[in-house]
């Protein structure tokens, strides 16, 4: 989907393959181009033959500088940006590049995952700033050098983060800032920040209607999304129903106005919700499905069969000490599901809302499409990927 819409937008203007491809490459190879035909001296020869090569140097410069130049570097119009997504799990940087006259963007320049998380930084939160010098590097590729410094890098972090405490997070971010100022990037200290759960599921609404084509229109015709992180899910869509202030959005884009319930669901992201859900089968405080096998053990259904649970331990990790040892892996879907349910239930009898879909926050009636995405998306890709072929 996105990749058919920037293929689309890029031929209304220019051409496709130049934009595309290495401007640096191509850039370098115009300039080793350029000394050649100044070469051509006249020197004793005569006149009109002079004047023909000084003609034909022309007519190639033309060609060069004209038809070769335009196309391969990028207009004064192009502007690039640099992203770095904190997440619980990993830090991935984005590079794109947006034409400020037509407002076109392209996302496709690149991106880089590096594990583990801002938050694995927690016991030494002083050299979280080196883990982003190989993702710098990466975009140092991407961006060509004469733009760096007209570039800007901003750092958003997300859910891993928003679980350390407040002292060390800002640790973390103080050691980011250190190497971001100095990246060649253009860089302020506010741009390196812990994002809010509901800028995060905006973000990501606004992402996804815009790769739909589906922002600045009808308000009823956009698309909700679901977006399943590894230590949050943000839920984000346009409702007509009053909401409490905490949830309620306001977007404006043109001349709509978009009424939009944002919410981050905390500890409920694929990686942290799974962890919550062998720590209360491994206590067994959770007897739902979770039957005693011999005293003292049970059954985790949601590990297939034969899987040895062990513990992760990577210091600061958000893993709880959990006593796996308890857990045998039992493989079975439908106590899985009823499990995973029952978790999502869990504390709904505090719901001081009209409706409280998971655990005890308010959310209004699902309404219009929905989108899943990031965990959604890669697990679903994991676990279909043998009927593709
Ligand atoms: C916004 O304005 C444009 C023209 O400026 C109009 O075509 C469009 O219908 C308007 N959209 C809405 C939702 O009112
Ligand atoms: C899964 O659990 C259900 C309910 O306890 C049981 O009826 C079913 O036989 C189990 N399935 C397998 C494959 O063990």
């Amino acid at each position: 989907m996105r990749r058919s819409h920037a293929r689309t937008r890029i031929n209304s203007n220019m051409d496709p393959i130049k934009l595309h491809t290495r401007p640096l490459t191509r850039s370098t190879n115009l300039f080793s181009r350029n000394p050649k035909p100044t070469k051509s001296n006249p020197s004793s020869f005569a006149i009109p033959i002079a004047l023909t090569a000084t003609l034909i140097t022309l007519i190639s410069c033309y060609y060069v500088f004209i038809h070769a130049a335009k196309p391969s570097f990028p207009p004064s119009s192009v502007k690039y940006g640099v992203l770095l997504d904190g997440g619980s799990t990993g830090t991935r940087i984005h590079v794109f590049s947006y034409d400020t006259e037509t407002n076109h963007f392209d996302f496709d320049l690149g991106s880089m995952r590096l594990n583990p998380g801002l938050s694995s930084y927690a016991v030494n939160p002083t050299n979280a700033g080196d883990s982003l010098k190989d993702l710098l590097d990466f975009a140092k590729r991407k961006v060509p050098p004469a733009f760096w410094a007209d570039t800007e890098i901003r750092l958003m972090a997300t859910a891993g983060l928003r679980l350390v405490d407040v002292v060390v997070q800002d640790k973390i971010l103080d050691s980011c800032r250190r190497v971001l100022r100095v990246s060649g990037f253009r860089f302020a200290d506010d741009w390196a920040t812990v994002i809010t759960g509901s800028d995060e599921g905006v973000y990501a609404w606004i992402v996804a209607n815009y790769a739909l084509g589906t922002l600045g229109g009808d308000p009823s015709e956009t698309t909700g999304i679901i977006e399943l992180g590894g230590a949050s899910v943000q839920v984000t869509f346009v409702s007509d129903e009053p909401l409490p202030q905490e949830f309620s959005r306001t977007l404006k884009f043109g001349n709509v106005t978009y009424n939009l319930y944002s919410h981050s669901f905390l500890h409920f992201g694929q990686n942290v919700a799974f962890e919550t859900l062998r720590e209360l089968l491994s206590s067994g405080d959770f007897n739902t499905a979770a039957e005693s096998l011999q005293k003292g053990t049970y059954i985790d259904p949601c590990s297939p069969k034969g899987y040895l649970h062990h513990v992760e331990s990577s210091p600061g990790s958000l893993a709880a000490k959990i006593d796996l040892s308890t857990l045998q892996a039992g493989g079975n879907f439908s106590e899985c599901r009823s499990a995973a349910l029952t978790l999502l239930q869990n504390g709904k009898e505090k719901c001081s809302y009209k409706s409280c879909y998971l655990g005890s926050t308010f959310m209004p009636k699902l309404r219009g499409k929905f989108l899943a995405t990031e965990n959604f998306f890669h697990t679903s890709k994991v676990s279909f990927s043998h009927f593709d072929r």
